[in-house]
Parts: structure tokens; sequence; C-alpha cells
């Protein structure tokens, strides 16, 4: 039976492609959803990507992982330095999480070092770009 692994992404990352481009690169969210389904086949992965703008449906989402998928892969984009609903329902719901950020969030502004995630997540990619999703799903696969 192949694993399931949960692909998340927080608010603006809809606005990949055409946000800030000499930090996020040119790649559109599609353009990362056709990566990662093209790198996950091969490791036996099966994924479910989604993106909210909503922090309410992220932890909705989350908590209905319980259960259901093997890793979550989170990119929270800027509930990563807010929220501590998304860490409380990262840690309530017992599925091992990857961070994941395009850019180098330690080498940008002071208010995006802080991570609330990373108190919840196995590991943290960031700087890579796109292929840090792919690095993630590597990861996973060998949780
Ligand atoms: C981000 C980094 C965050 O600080 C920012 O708010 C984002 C994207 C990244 O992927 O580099 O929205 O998570």
């Amino acid at each position: 039976m192949s694993k399931s692994i949960q692909i998340l992404n927080g608010p603006n990352l809809n606005m990949l492609g055409t946000r800030e481009p000499e930090i996020y690169g040119s790649q559109t969210l599609a353009d990362i959803e056709a990566l990662c389904r093209q790198h996950a086949a091969p490791l036996g992965l099966e994924i479910d990507f989604r993106q909210s703008n909503s922090e309410g449906e992220l932890v909705d989402w989350i908590q209905a992982a319980h259960q259901q998928f093997a890793a979550i892969i989170l990119n929270a984009g800027a509930y990563t330095h807010t929220s501590i609903a998304i860490l409380d329902a990262l840690k309530a719901c017992g599925v091992p999480v990857i961070e994941v950020h395009l850019s180098n969030i330690f080498q940008r502004e002071g208010y995006r070092h802080q991570s609330y995630v990373s108190e919840a997540a196995k590991g943290v990619i960031c700087g890579f770009g796109a292929q840090g999703y792919l690095l993630a799903l590597d990861a996973a696969a060998e949780l």
C-alpha cells in the first residue's frame, strides 16, 4: 500500500509565479504541485496537495490528517511566524511534520527568524526554492 502525504500551503502561496519572484522564483504553485506529483510517484507516495489563505482551514486540515497521512509537509507562509493555533494542531494531530520554506527565512527580516511550526517539526528545509518540497518528499519516504 502506498503511503499518503499531505502537502499544505499557507497564505499567499497561491500567488507564486507573480509574487516577489526575486525571492520566491517564477514557478507557480500548480508547477510545484506537478513537480511533487512527478517526484512522489517513484517513491511510492501519494500526495494530497492543498493551499489556503485561512488559518482556520489549515487547522481543520491538520486535525483531519490524524490516521489519514503518514506525514505532513507544511509551508505555512506567514502563519509560520504567528500561529500558535497551527502549532497546537500540529502537536495534537500526532503526524510527523516536515516544515518547508522556499526562501531562506534566516537570511531575511528578523520577524521571519521565529517559527512556531519548527517546535512541532521533525525537520526544516528552507532556501532551496521548489526543490525544498522534493527534498521533503525524500525525507517523508524515509520516515
Ligand atoms: C515562506 C516564508 C514566509 O516568511 C513568508 O511569509 C511566505 C513564504 C517561504 O516559503 O519562503 O509566505 O514560507
